[in-house]
């Protein structure tokens, strides 16, 4: 059907992008997947976006790759040796943001030879998040409340007859609303 397929494009074009740009990292680069290797400064420089892949390279039966929670990385707690990878070739596709762990299970590679990443997946559909414009008309955390208090503003006075400096000619008068309003009968909105 023409409209299935018009929606089956547009899934495409918005994913492509994210497909197109996504990046394999060879764990350690030459190195490999080994012992006595600083993988927090190997990560330290790369961003990681969603649908990137981590390619743990190492001579299969000398290491594995477990992925774990925080406390386990911290700790080198070895999960169930049938959650292991083992291929010495493990490819892990990076599905989700957030922060991902990852040690080997092999002896005490983790506890006494630093075996372990850690990296921080950002979210992404193909183009990075902007930062946060800031907005110049949002109060600064130092300067509220104001040094000086405004006048408080009563509806008369918002309504007053002198034209205000910017509108020359004067605005209609709000329709009278009930002050304070009524308290709304569905109290959870
Ligand atoms: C981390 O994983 C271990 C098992 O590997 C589990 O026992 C523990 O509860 C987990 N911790 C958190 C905070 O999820
Ligand atoms: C490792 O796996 C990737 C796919 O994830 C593949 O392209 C590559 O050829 C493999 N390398 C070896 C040495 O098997």
């Amino acid at each position: 059907m023409a409209s299935n397929k018009f929606i089956l494009l547009t899934i495409v074009a918005i994913f492509l992008p994210a497909i197109t740009m996504a990046t394999d990292y060879i764990v350690g680069d030459d190195n490999g997947w080994t012992i006595n290797f600083d993988y927090q400064a190997w990560a330290k420089d790369k961003v990681f976006w969603v649908g990137d892949k981590l390619v743990f390279q190492y001579p299969q039966g000398y290491h594995n790759v477990f992925k774990v929670n925080g406390t386990a990385f911290k700790n080198c707690d070895i999960p169930p040796a049938d959650e292991a990878l083992t291929s010495g070739n493990d490819t892990i596709v990076l599905k989700t943001p957030g922060r991902k762990w990852y040690i080997c299970g092999v002896s005490d590679h983790c506890a006494a030879y630093n075996q372990k990443l850690a990296i921080t997946v950002q979210y992404s559909y193909g183009s990075p998040p902007a930062p946060a414009p800031s907005s110049p008309w949002a109060p600064t955390p130092g300067s509220w409340p104001p040094a000086t208090p405004p006048v408080p503003a009563t509806p008369t006075q918002h309504w007053a007859p002198a034209p205000q400096p910017w509108s020359p000619t004067p605005s209609p008068p709000a329709p009278t609303a009930p002050w304070p309003p009524a308290p709304s009968p569905y109290p959870w909105i």
